[in-house]
């Protein structure tokens, strides 16, 4: 056994990634779940359910929302490197909840790096998941050093997460990390994240299932790359031989619209004919323009991505065509 991990946010997109990951490298992997009324095990029931990873991976009951829980875990688990990926991630839905934001996507870094704090174990490797939304309204393209002047409650929920990880770095000689990663999709993407929400419409679309699909800002640019190419980077991040702050992106962009008609063309339609835009999906701020400058995490640590934006578009489309039959 390499090492034992612990990820929070194990259920959602980059969790199931990185825990994969993590076991094919020989670490155990711990995972925080929180209690849900329905299933939100989806993305990982092959990892736990696979002969091969028996006594290798476990979840345990706990929410970032809930200091105790945290210690005891840490507690429990004693592991090497905690690598907390758990938040409340979608940035429109922040404006809605933006104090429970503060709560589970800001402050719950605080509650592990203080419980590290308090067990004597600040050794312990942490890497917080911070988010190219910190920089908001910074003109592209961003780095390590670029002003953050993030505008939704999210990202000012992750700036201060990223800040109070930097300051446990400094202050108390902790080994904390941040990775401060571009727009990362998937098949295992969340529905309601544009570039799933545009693949979804436009499969259905094709099959007959759906008849349009609903927008918002279509003029907005993203720097998109795959989550998988992504958690290698935390990986790296995370075994380096020191604590640092890395930006993880393509260093290209795309606005909304074109992502829509890359994804409508593969399959012999026009984006537009199907198209609807509606209030409900803009944003009291929008961040306009994320382009990423990663030669840092090039340079230092020989990341690179394997996935273009054309192989990504690709995979998102057959897996979710895929996925569509079988409803
Ligand atoms: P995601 O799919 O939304 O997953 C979020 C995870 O956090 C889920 O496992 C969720 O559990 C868990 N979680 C939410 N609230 C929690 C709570 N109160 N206690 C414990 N766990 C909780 O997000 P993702 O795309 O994998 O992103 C991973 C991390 O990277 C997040 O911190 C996100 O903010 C950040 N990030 C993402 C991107 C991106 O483009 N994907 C870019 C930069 C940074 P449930 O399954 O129960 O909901
Ligand atoms: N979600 C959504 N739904 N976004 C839409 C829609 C829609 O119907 N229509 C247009 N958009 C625009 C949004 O206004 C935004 O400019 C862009 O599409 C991308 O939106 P999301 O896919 O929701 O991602 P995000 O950029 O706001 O946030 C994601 O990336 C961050 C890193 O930059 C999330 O994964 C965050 O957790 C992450 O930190």
């Amino acid at each position: 056994m390499k090492g034992k991990v612990l990820i929070t946010g194990i259920t959602g997109q980059d969790g199931s990634y990185l825990a994969e990951l993590m076991l094919a490298d020989g670490y155990e992997v711990h995972g925080m779940q929180r209690r849900t009324s329905t299933v939100t095990t989806e993305r990982i029931n092959h990892i736990m359910h696979n002969p091969e990873n028996a006594n290798k991976v476990e979840t345990h009951y706990g929410d970032l929302a809930d200091a105790n829980s945290i210690v005891l875990l840490l507690n429990k688990i004693k592991p090497d490197m905690v690598i907390n990926l758990g938040s409340m991630s979608h940035v429109k839905v922040s404006f809605d909840i933006p104090e429970y934001t503060a709560q589970v996507t800001g402050v719950a870094p605080l509650r592990i790096l203080e419980s590290l704090r308090a067990l004597d174990m600040l050794h312990v490797r942490f890497y917080q998941a911070s988010s190219s939304e910190m920089f908001g309204i910074s003109p592209a393209p961003q780095n390590e050093e670029t002003k953050m002047l993030p505008q939704s409650p999210y990202g000012c929920a992750k700036l201060y997460a990223y800040l109070i990880t930097k300051a446990y770095r400094k202050g108390y000689g902790a080994w904390a990390s941040n990775g401060i990663l571009f727009n990362h999709e998937s098949p295992r993407r969340g529905e309601n994240f544009v570039t799933k929400k545009i693949v979804r419409a436009a499969v259905r679309i094709k099959m007959g299932k759906q008849k349009k699909v609903v927008l918002g800002n279509l003029k907005a640019m993203r720097d998109w790359g795959h989550a998988k190419d992504y958690m290698r980077a935390v990986k790296l991040i995370i075994e380096h031989d020191k604590p640092d702050d890395f930006v993880v992106a393509s260093g290209e962009h795309f606005s909304v619209e074109y992502f829509a008609q890359r994804v409508f063309g593969a399959m012999s339609m026009h984006f537009e004919d199907y198209l609807e835009t509606s209030a409900d999906y803009f944003r009291p701020n929008e961040v306009p323009d994320l382009l990423g400058d990663s030669t840092k995490i090039r340079q230092v640590l020989g990341w690179k991505p394997e996935y273009t934006f054309d192989t990504l578009v690709q995979e998102m489309i057959n897996e979710t065509w895929n996925d569509e039959i079988k409803r």
